[in-house]
């Protein structure tokens, strides 16, 4: 039981400036937020932001920030400037960068700083690739290690799998948010995700926010693909 209701952000992948519009547009009133990627970012930059935001729909920029903290922090700054409402760095680049991505935030912004979120591990890698990676343990104890360090350096939640979401929910405070992607609804595949979970799982397990890409965006009809989505987590919801 999830005491408030999760949200559905598309993420807009692709390099088409006038099909990231149009999806937006299409799919605004089902969506709590739009995701920008790296890949539509690239190629268009803040406009595409203003664009996107302009369509009243709050942006979610997702650059997956990684760097030494001043550089993180003037880029963090201009991520607010952009008028994006979100934006992700990665927890592992330490407590410093941390809490600069969380400063830049709030020197960039006219009014409200956007939310700084901490990506942990990513949801494309599986054990094999953890185990590569040779970091100790299971990939639960590192995100739930990263999502207190994200925590105490003030940032406002994380990206983790909904395999590792009721860890977070139980291990970091209420309003701590969890924005949990690899969403693959039953009978989709899992194209290049690995730690994938169902909406309702997603819900279930406490995410605040389902980041769903493919599985909308390239359905036969992406509105109707939303809207089963947005009803299977409302009904997990209500159980
Ligand atoms: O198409 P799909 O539903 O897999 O899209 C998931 C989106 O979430 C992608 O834009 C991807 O970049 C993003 N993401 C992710 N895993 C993370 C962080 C972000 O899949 N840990």
């Amino acid at each position: 039981m999830t005491s408030r209701s999760a949200q559905l952000c598309i993420a807009l992948d692709g390099s088409d400036r006038r099909w990231i519009l149009d999806t937006a547009r299409a799919l605004s009133g089902s969506a709590g937020w739009m995701k920008i990627g790296l890949e539509a970012f690239v190629a268009h930059g803040p406009r595409l932001v203003q664009g996107v935001a302009d369509l009243g729909v709050p942006v979610f920029l997702d650059l997956k920030l990684h760097d030494i903290p001043a550089t993180v922090r003037r880029a963090a700054a201009n991520v607010a400037a952009s008028g994006a409402r979100m934006v992700t760095v990665h927890a592992c680049g330490g407590r410093s960068m941390l809490e600069a991505a969380v400063e830049g935030a709030r020197e960039g912004a006219a009014q409200e700083p956007p939310r700084v979120i901490a990506v942990t591990l990513l949801t494309s890698l599986d054990q094999a690739a953890l185990d590569e990676l040779a970091l100790p343990g299971s990939a639960e104890a590192t995100v739930l290690r990263w999502a207190r360090l994200a925590e105490s350096s003030g940032v406002d939640g994380v990206v983790a799998s909904a395999r590792e979401a009721a860890a977070v929910r139980a291990g970091c405070g209420r309003d701590f948010l969890i924005v949990t992607p690899g969403v693959r609804p039953a009978g989709h595949g899992q194209d290049d995700q690995r730690r994938t979970a169902t909406p309702a799982e997603a819900v279930r397990a406490g995410a605040d926010i389902l980041v769903v890409g493919r599985p909308i965006t390239g359905a036969p009809v992406p509105l109707d693909a939303a809207r089963r989505i947005l009803e299977e987590m409302t009904r997990a919801a209500s159980e």
